[in-house]
């Protein structure tokens, strides 16, 4: 099938269903934003950087909001002279809505629109990126906050979303290759401007002894954060999307929070009680803390707790049913031989260094690829990851939600995640219900890792 015909069917699929949906009266209208991917110019640093990539001319991409139960509708409009693709971060939507090129939809060239429509199932934070020229689209700045708002509303008095992520600059503030070789076969290129909200400690008011909502997303190509705050009693009340069901430990600078490229955390803060008081959310860089972003307390004070707070009610994921689930292993490795993946319309680094099961990606448009695993629709599996190398993984599967069982290394928490972060030399066991059918992309969430191999297809039917 050529692009064309696959655009030329999928655009008659959509048109039955939405004619039929402005048909019947009782259909909600769902909520619409039109995205158009540009270029952009923004001051990260000193002076302005051209040629980033956003959905405004002149500011980053925005927080996109959706509702819980609700039928959302995102219209790409690519405005760039490349190919791209969106896909939404830890939604459990349909299969043809998930932006995977060749996968689940083709490229979308220069000056096409591709309508993504889907009612998402679990409230809490989750990201949009390109799925398509997605190291160097990702790395010129289109990583953007996707909100899922609960259906009752969980009372913080104020919602803070931080995205955070790195840009390579040159000492003109101009963007530098966002990749190599030599990175991309060990644990990837950093960014030298570390960003918040595409700024340098941005400062956010926040009601004074109010709650608020903080929602960290690392949407970095590379960098695994060390987090805490510095200031306020905090607790954390979701990970990756999903309210947690086993409580974790307050970060500190001595035990800051791992978060990897992909990971979200969703942070519970009471602000401090007087004006003007500030708690600093601080990242560990090579053993020093760097503050992110600050949250400066006004107004009077609120006197809110952290008991105040309802629990977050949990998300609809089915749990697994560990005694009928069969396992399956995936070695995470270097690329047995020196192939170099296909390039088609979204981009290769043009080596492998990296596989799963000893087999290297062979690139997006690759037809050939056949799936890791098929996993039958509903039933209950677990997966066993395996890192054969000495870099962390930041392991992602879409479309479905896996809990963590246990690990070689570490005691873990059970909470339900798209993105497990696997430390060096780990064997990690996950276990997930196969309810969402469709060939899910599956891959490691640093991005050259990616694009260089460490990606694979899970097919549930
Ligand atoms: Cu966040 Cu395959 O992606
Ligand atoms: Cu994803
Ligand atoms: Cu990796």
């Amino acid at each position: 099938m050529n692009r064309r015909q696959f655009i030329a069917l999928s655009g008659a699929a959509f048109g039955c269903s939405l004619a039929g949906g402005l048909g019947m009266a009782a259909v909600q209208r769902p909520k619409r934003a039109h995205l158009r991917l540009q270029i952009a110019g923004y001051r990260l640093r000193n002076g302005i950087t051209p040629n980033l990539v956003s959905l405004s001319p002149d500011g980053p991409p925005p927080v996109l909001v959706a509702e819980q139960g609700k039928s959302a509708v995102f219209t790409v409009e690519n405005g760039l002279d490349e190919y791209t693709s969106m896909h939404w971060h830890g939604i459990r939507l349909p299969n043809a809505m998930d932006g995977v090129p060749y996968l689940t939809q083709l490229p979308i060239a220069g000056g096409e629109v591709f309508e993504y429509q889907f009612t998402p199932p679990d409230a809490g934070t989750y990201w949009y990126h390109p799925h398509c020229m997605t190291m160097t689209q990702m790395a010129r700045g289109l990583t953007g906050v996707l909100i899922v708002k609960e259906t009752t509303d969980p009372g913080f008095d104020a919602d803070q979303a931080i995205n955070l992520r790195d840009f390579r600059l040159d000492k003109n503030d101009r963007l530098r290759t966002s990749f190599s070789p030599r990175k991309a076969a060990r644990s990837g290129t950093l960014g030298n401007v570390i960003t918040a909200n595409w700024a340098t400690n941005p400062v956010y008011d926040h009601p004074a002894g109010g709650l608020t909502r903080l929602r960290l997303v690392n949407t970095d190509t590379t960098r695994i954060y060390r987090l805490y705050l510095a200031g306020g009693a905090s607790e954390i009340v979701a990970w990756d999307g999903h309210p947690v069901e086993t409580g974790l430990p307050v970060p500190s600078q001595d035990t800051p929070l791992l978060l990897g490229p992909g990971q979200r955390v969703d942070i519970a803060l009471v602000m401090p009680s007087a004006e003007g008081q500030v708690v600093t959310l601080n990242a560990m860089l090579a053993g020093q803390p760097r503050p992110m972003a600050t949250l400066r307390a006004v107004g009077s004070n609120l006197a809110r707790s952290l008991a105040d707070l309802q629990p977050l009610a949990p998300n609809p994921v089915k749990r697994p049913v560990l005694s009928e689930a069969q396992t399956h292993e995936f070695v995470f490795g270097w690329s047995p031989d020196g192939t170099a993946p296909n390039n088609g319309f979204c981009g290769s680094l043009g080596s492998n260094f990296w596989s799963i099961n000893r087999v290297a990606w062979s690139g997006d448009a690759a037809s050939s690829t056949g799936p890791l695993a098929t996993l039958d629709l509903g039933k209950s599996y677990i997966f066993r990851f395996r890192n054969e190398s000495p870099n962390l993984h930041p392991i992602h599967l879409h479309g479905l939600t896996f809990i963590p069982l246990r690990s070689n290394k570490r005691k873990l928490a059970r909470n339900w995640t798209d993105t497990a972060l696997l430390l060096k030399d780990e064997v990690m066991d996950v276990a997930l219900v196969a309810d969402n059918p469709g060939d899910w992309a599956f891959h490691c969430h640093v991005i050259e890792h990616q694009k260089t191999g460490l990606a694979g297809v899970i097919r549930v039917t």
